[in-house]
């Protein structure tokens, strides 16, 4: 009897620990259990059938069950907490959050309008130079931008059909050089500024005309200021934006606030002077007007002109954004098509 029972209970614990060794969930760890230790389970049941055995074997018998039954709960109570603690790891795996995953983007990201991107560019060289940002109002009185400037009042750019009057004395401002004597008034010499800005004529719209425009104008106002240094400026500018050969070349023209006045174009970037579509065969492209502070204007401004000189440039963004991008139709720049904007 003692024999057999023992061997009975050397498989159960054999068979138990088999089944414990490849249990691999918590509900099967339950089953386990019950089919060993619970109320009919087999390790149970040889515990309850010691009092059929004769009592000299029920000592031996009942302890070997009972060390049977203690490390059956052991190892059920280890395979308890190994498998909780995967179904966490699992249940944490499977609400993971990839961050890192690229969304099929259904939004797209917006750009910087071209013109921005050539104002943006032209700031970072002058700025580079040691120039700082001036504003002026886009609403200017007739002062800022014609009398301080030493425009005759006869000048045909006060006339109804290029300027767009508000009141008799306040326009919008046609060009951004009524800043000048804004920053003259703003702050004392040495002055070296920029001033990027919308301007306004009374234009009707076609591909190369436009009611509202913008413009960059540059002031530099110190001592022994000379040609030779708006010359050099400009050589700088026309080199870092339009490449490292670049050539200037200054033609004489006449502003009522600048004396000596000129007209500066800079050898095409595209076919380096020989002659092309971007330069219609020139070599040559125009893009600013520039000169000498007028003495009545630094007058204007209430900085002696026989203590101080300045000189003064203003460019056209929309013309150098076409040139420079090649775009025909200076419509295109303010029409707000994707289809266009894109390619910038
Ligand atoms: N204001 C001029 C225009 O709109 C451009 C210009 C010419 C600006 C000469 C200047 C300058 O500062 O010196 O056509």
């Amino acid at each position: 009897m003692v024999i057999f029972m023992q061997e009975e209970l050397n498989t159960l614990k054999e068979e138990a620990l088999n089944l414990l060794e490849s249990v691999d969930s918590l509900e099967k760890l339950d089953e386990i259990r019950i089919k060993f230790l619970g109320k009919k389970g087999k390790i149970t049941s040889v515990l309850k059938s010691l009092g059929s055995v004769a009592p000299e074997e029920r000592k031996t018998i009942g302890m070997a069950a009972n060390e049977i039954r203690g490390k059956v709960e052991a190892i059920i109570e280890k395979k308890k907490e190994e498998l909780k603690l995967k179904e966490i790891e699992q249940k944490m795996f499977n609400e993971k959050i990839d961050i890192s995953i690229t969304q099929n983007d259904a939004r797209t990201y917006g750009h910087k309008h071209p013109l921005s991107i050539v104002i943006d560019d032209m700031k970072e060289i002058f700025l580079g130079m040691g120039y700082s940002i001036a504003e002026g109002p886009e609403i200017e009185t007739t002062f800022f931008n014609f009398d301080a400037l030493n425009a005759p009042i006869d000048h045909p750019s006060r006339d109804l059909q290029d300027t767009m009057y508000i009141t008799e004395d306040i326009v919008l401002r046609t060009q951004t050089s009524s800043v000048q004597v804004r920053a003259m008034l703003d702050k004392k010499p040495p002055i070296k500024v920029i001033s990027p800005g919308r301007v306004y004529r009374s234009d009707s719209v076609d591909a190369t005309h436009s009611p509202m425009f913008h413009q960059v104008e540059g002031l530099v106002i110190d001592k022994h200021i000379s040609m030779a240094d708006l010359k050099g400026t400009l050589d700088i500018f026309a080199k870092k934006y339009f490449g490292p050969k670049t050539q200037i070349r200054f033609r004489p023209h006449h502003f009522p606030f600048t004396e000596p006045s000129c007209e500066v174009d800079v050898s095409c970037f595209v076919c380096g002077g020989k002659g092309c579509k971007t330069c219609k065969g020139e070599g040559w492209i125009e893009i600013l007007g520039a000169g000498m502070v007028h003495p009545n204007v630094l007058k204007a401004g209430g900085i002696d002109p026989k203590e101080y000189q300045g000189f003064a440039f203003g460019m056209g963004v929309e013309r150098i954004a076409m040139t420079k991008f090649g775009v025909s139709d200076l419509r295109y720049l303010y029409e707000n098509d994707v289809r266009f904007l894109n390619q910038f």
